[in-house]
């Protein structure tokens, strides 16, 4: 393997046969250094076929907490990561570009709650999932978009800081309406800026579809769909549901899986459409077959916290997966 500096270079441009003999040894190296790859939908297509697991943010917490591998190779933004190593910290876990982080997580800071939490000392701070290791470290309890609604229904507190996504944070408050909500405005870049007017021309261009929506998105789209749901419950409608069509309001990536799910049916995602914009998220396809074989080859780019954050962050996760189960 010779060429991987080269790769490095052209990685936008590799060809079929490069990408088949890199995936090889990517395999190959988890083999020898028992290693398991998680991927999360957002990935690219070359990524997601060489992972042993591709699944949402909740799945893929949930394997990195079972897994027995001595390393865990995450292909998702570095949040996964952090969780990833929080639920399991004697692990190795890698992260194939520590650059790729998620720009919603970052609308918010440990600070910001401990402020939010000295203005309502009668309010629970859930914290969607989508934040940085520190941020969970001062909450209660952390949530999923599979997971949020039924989570927040079971909790006793009558008042609710829901932190930083106010898309997700409106759609639980809407299904919980005997609970007062204080919600952080932060958003999702690539799903909350995509409008309600492109999703309606997509409408009217298929009237027969179905619609799907991620509920980081817009309640002026949320409002228009069919269904709303996380990754994996997306998949889970959009390839048994009646209709032939599904206009999926989503990330790209997870194109790829409903493909290989059911490819009987049609899925319109925005960027097939010169007209409308699309939802794609630059830092999830950061990721890149090349650096995933680098890293896993020189064993770099280790998630590192520390033990204090990995102790309090873990508390508020490991209260969510018991919840939801
Ligand atoms: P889910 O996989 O939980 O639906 O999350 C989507 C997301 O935006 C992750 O960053
Ligand atoms: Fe963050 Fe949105 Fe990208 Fe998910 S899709 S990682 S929430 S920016």
């Amino acid at each position: 393997m010779v060429y991987v500096e080269l790769l490095k270079e052209k990685e936008s441009e590799l060809t079929q046969y490069e990408i088949k003999e890199l995936q090889e040894e990517v395999r190959r190296l988890a083999r020898e250094k028992n290693a398991v790859i998680l991927s999360h939908y957002y990935q690219r297509p070359e990524v997601q076929d060489i992972a042993d697991f591709v699944g949402d943010s909740l799945e893929l917490s949930r394997k990195a907490a079972q897994t027995n591998a001595d390393i865990i190779v995450f292909c998702g933004v570095r949040f996964m990561c952090e969780t990833a190593k929080i639920v399991n910290p004697t692990k190795k876990v890698l992260h194939p570009n520590p650059e790729s982080g998620c720009p919603m997580a970052d609308m918010i800071t440990a600070k910001d709650v401990l402020r939010l939490k000295e203005e309502h000392p009668d309010g629970e701070v859930v914290a969607y999932v989508n934040t940085n290791a520190d941020v969970k470290a001062v909450s209660d309890l952390c949530v999923t978009s599979a997971n949020a609604v039924k989570i927040v229904q079971k909790l006793d507190s009558r008042k609710v800081i829901f932190i930083p996504d106010q898309a997700l944070g409106n759609w639980v408050k809407k299904h919980v309406p005997d609970k007062e909500f204080i919600i952080w405005q932060g958003f999702c870049p690539p799903h909350f800026e995509f409008t309600a007017k492109e999703v309606q021309k997509l409408k009217e261009l298929y009237p027969d579809a179905k619609l799907a929506v991620h509920p980081e998105c817009h309640p002026r789209v949320i409002e228009l769909a069919d269904f709303v749901g996380s990754t994996s419950q997306i998949i889970n409608y959009a390839t048994t549901c009646d209709a032939k069509r599904v206009i999926v309001i989503t990330e790209v990536g997870l194109k790829h899986t409903l493909m290989k799910k059911n490819p009987e049916k049609e899925y319109i995602f925005p960027e097939s459409m010169n007209y409308c914009g699309s939802v794609y998220c630059c830092t999830m396809k950061g990721i890149t077959l090349p650096k995933v074989y680098q890293t896993l080859k020189e064993e770099i780019n280790e998630v590192k916290l520390p033990e204090d954050i990995i102790e309090k962050a873990k508390r508020p996760i490991i209260r969510m997966l018991e919840m939801s189960t």
